[in-house]
């Protein structure tokens, strides 16, 4: 499903061969990732209960105090990430209610209109006319659609235009997020669904896991094309049924 664009051809995984490769991949690395991050649980655990107690042995004009204060903030971080982690892991459970998804749509643009315009970031809305009003998870669409467009915007940090589509096709409902950022280098396409794949200094990288595994859950699919310095399109698709 490698779509085109005037002469450059999007580098996607989206056919049939590479995403059955795809979701195999990340069955298994999301397996791996549940069964580390279950065992990093019990001896974090005790790590923490050990540094509140050194906590509470030691004053806080002690030396000692500041290098606590270290061991108990990264075990909450830790603790953040590994809770992150299993979140994507094991699908969501869920709280499935008819919702209108252009209204989440806009509520998801209405929460980053700020970085939108601070960035310069033109926004084109091409709504399908038809009702849609389908069957999801509002938190959890929120959090796809939410992901997914900040991704975007942090890919247009000199500005530029995101675009968002939908559209009815057959019994799915069709979400296309496009944008005109940096672009994804084709070896890094298969990646990106990885847990902790990031290329940013701040990036955590769950992100798309997080995004699969809800849009999986709701028996859905995830599809990317991309160029290089060129700009990304996203391609959500949700049964309406
Ligand atoms: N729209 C996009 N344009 C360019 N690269 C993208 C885009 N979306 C995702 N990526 C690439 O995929 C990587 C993984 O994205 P993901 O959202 O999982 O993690 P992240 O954004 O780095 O960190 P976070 O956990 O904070 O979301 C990104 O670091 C980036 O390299
Ligand atoms: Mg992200």
């Amino acid at each position: 499903m490698s779509g085109s664009r005037g002469e450059d051809s999007y580098k996607g995984v989206g056919n049939q061969v590479k995403e059955s490769v795809l979701s195999e991949r990340l069955a298994f690395t999301g397996r791996i990732a549940a069964s580390i991050a279950h065992e990093i649980r019990n001896p974090l655990g005790n790590v923490s209960i050990a540094a509140q107690q050194l906590k509470k042995a030691y004053s806080e004009d002690s030396p000692w105090s500041k290098h606590i204060e270290v061991i108990i903030r990264n075990t909450e971080r830790i603790n953040f990430l590994i809770t992150e982690l299993l979140n994507c892991a094991r699908p969501p459970e869920l709280n499935i209610r008819p919702h209108d998804m252009h209204g989440i749509i806009e509520n998801v643009l209405d929460s980053i209109r700020s970085s939108l315009s601070t960035q310069w970031i033109k926004v084109i809305k091409k709504f399908d006319a038809k009702p849609s009003i389908i069957n999801v998870d509002r938190e959890h669409i929120n959090r796809v659609f939410l992901n997914v467009v900040i991704n975007s915007v942090e890919a247009m940090p000199k500005g530029g235009t995101l675009t968002i589509s939908t559209s009815i096709e057959g019994d799915f409902f069709m979400v296309k997020i496009q944008d005109t950022g940096v672009g994804i280098p084709e070896e890094d396409i298969i990646k990106i669904f990885d847990p902790f794949f990031s290329t940013k200094s701040m990036g955590v990288g769950l992100g798309l896991s997080i995004v699969y595994g809800i849009v999986v859950s709701h028996g859905g699919k995830i599809s990317v094309e991309s160029i290089w310095k060129r700009g990304t399109i996203f391609t959500i698709s949700l049964p309406t049924k």
